[in-house]
């Protein structure tokens, strides 16, 4: 996003020219960030050529997904819904890796019958449930356990997963057993030791910390895995003063990790592909003014964009029309929703700003629209992907016939 001539503009289009032509609120994404971050992650890790499986979690719209594949990408999955969107996607079953803590028979069912790569156990009920299937099927599946490393990832509590207290994952004792248990079966094939600490994570030292865990238990069980899963949670710069994830050092440490066990490895990444390549595009309904407070209400809400309400996050706001005038007094932009929590971001100062014109929500490609709901009754905004100049309608905005 960048100012031309004081208008903002994704990749060639002004944000002003979205809004009359497709309405507000409106998703945008920009194509040529996304080819960006994918080319950047395959750079990263190039030295030992890794299975990227993008979390679907994390966006789940089909036609982007569409061109996460075409660039190469494979897809971690968590549901049967994501998994459905990842095949119609195109995505080739053979890189479609199946994560989440309570999969149940029919998830188990459709992932065998879907010939999808991998299956992560995540429990010692969920390993046996997954042979009971395959037995019945007559099958051998490639199944992946999840370690609970009980490593810190130092990232908002919420968001955490590997430490002891948090439900995913198999602590180090029942990990041993279970690859015991299973190493010989004849309907399971132990194929990977799969790990995922958290999300939005900035410092690679957890990541460090976390693979010398897997070193550790690795060296207690008389099994080699084939594959490595790593997870995701490289956290992306949701304002300049945030520090970066020195990628360098993490692939320093995987370097270190794989020259100790030669191994495959497997990185499910969502956030740090697809979250800034996000902006919504929203219309000022009214502005209230509250004392010394300045309530600027927007067209577009919590139901739209989760993530500050439920985690208290950050997102960049800026004018979509730079103004010099600057107005010094607390800026608070909310949505129309009847929460107090239905709000997006306070600031000191902002330009000047009247009713009708445009904001831009930063950096909410990853977790926005995923975790938007229809709280309120209020449609799901239209979703646009921007390559050049050309705009392309990748959702359509919902109606309220679509669920009255
Ligand atoms: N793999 C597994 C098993 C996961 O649970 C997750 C995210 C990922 C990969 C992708 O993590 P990423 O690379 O995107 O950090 N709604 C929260 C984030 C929740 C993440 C859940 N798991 C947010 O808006 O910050």
């Amino acid at each position: 996003m960048k100012y031309i001539k004081k208008k903002l503009t994704i990749e060639n289009v002004k944000v002003d020219y979205i809004a009359k032509k497709y309405g507000t609120p409106a998703y945008c994404y920009s194509y040529s960030k996304l080819k960006r971050n994918i080319v950047n992650f395959k750079n990263n890790f190039r030295s030992f050529s890794p299975l990227i499986c993008f979390a679907v979690k994390s966006n789940t719209n089909v036609n982007l997904i569409r061109e996460i594949k075409k660039l190469g990408l494979g897809a971690d999955v968590v549901s049967m819904g994501e998994l459905m969107v990842a095949v119609k996607a195109g995505i080739n079953p053979k890189k479609i890796v199946f994560s989440g803590v309570g999969k149940t028979a029919e998830e188990i069912n459709y992932a065998i019958n879907k010939k999808i790569f991998l299956i992560n156990a995540e429990s010692e009920s969920e390993i046996n449930q997954i042979e009971k299937i395959a037995k019945l099927k007559r099958k051998k599946i490639k199944v992946g356990i999840r370690l609970n490393p009980n490593t810190d990832a130092k990232t908002l509590n919420q968001i955490s997963t590997g430490k002891k207290e948090n439900k995913f994952g198999i602590n180090s004792k029942t990990f041993v057993k279970l690859v015991n248990k299973y190493k010989k079966s004849k309907n399971i094939e132990l194929k990977c030791l799969s790990v995922h600490i958290g999300s939005q994570i900035l410092d690679h030292k957890p990541y460090e910390k976390m693979l010398k865990s897997i070193l550790k238990i690795l060296k207690k069980v008389e099994y080699k895995f084939e594959f490595i899963d790593l997870g995701g949670g490289m956290g992306i710069s949701y304002n300049d003063r945030q520090k970066k994830l020195d990628y360098g050092k993490y692939h320093l440490a995987i370097k270190k990790f794989l020259s100790n066990y030669k191994s495959k490895i497997i990185f499910e990444p969502g956030r740090s592909i697809i979250g800034n390549t996000g902006t919504l595009v929203s219309k000022i309904i009214y502005i209230k003014k509250s004392g010394k407070k300045k309530f600027i209400i927007l067209d577009a809400a919590m139901n739209d964009l989760m993530r500050p309400a439920l985690y208290g996050a950050i997102h960049n706001i800026i004018p979509s029309i730079k103004k010099a005038k600057i107005s010094k007094q607390n800026h608070e932009f909310v949505g129309p929703i009847c929460e107090s929590t239905d709000s997006f971001l306070t600031l000191k100062k902002f330009q000047e700003l009247r009713e009708n014109e445009l904001i831009v929500i930063c950096d909410v490609g990853a977790y926005g629209t995923s975790l938007g709901s229809n709280y309120n009754l209020r449609p799901k905004p239209i979703e646009l992907l921007i390559n050049g100049s050309k705009v392309k309608i990748i959702k359509k905005r919902q109606k309220h016939k679509d669920f009255i």
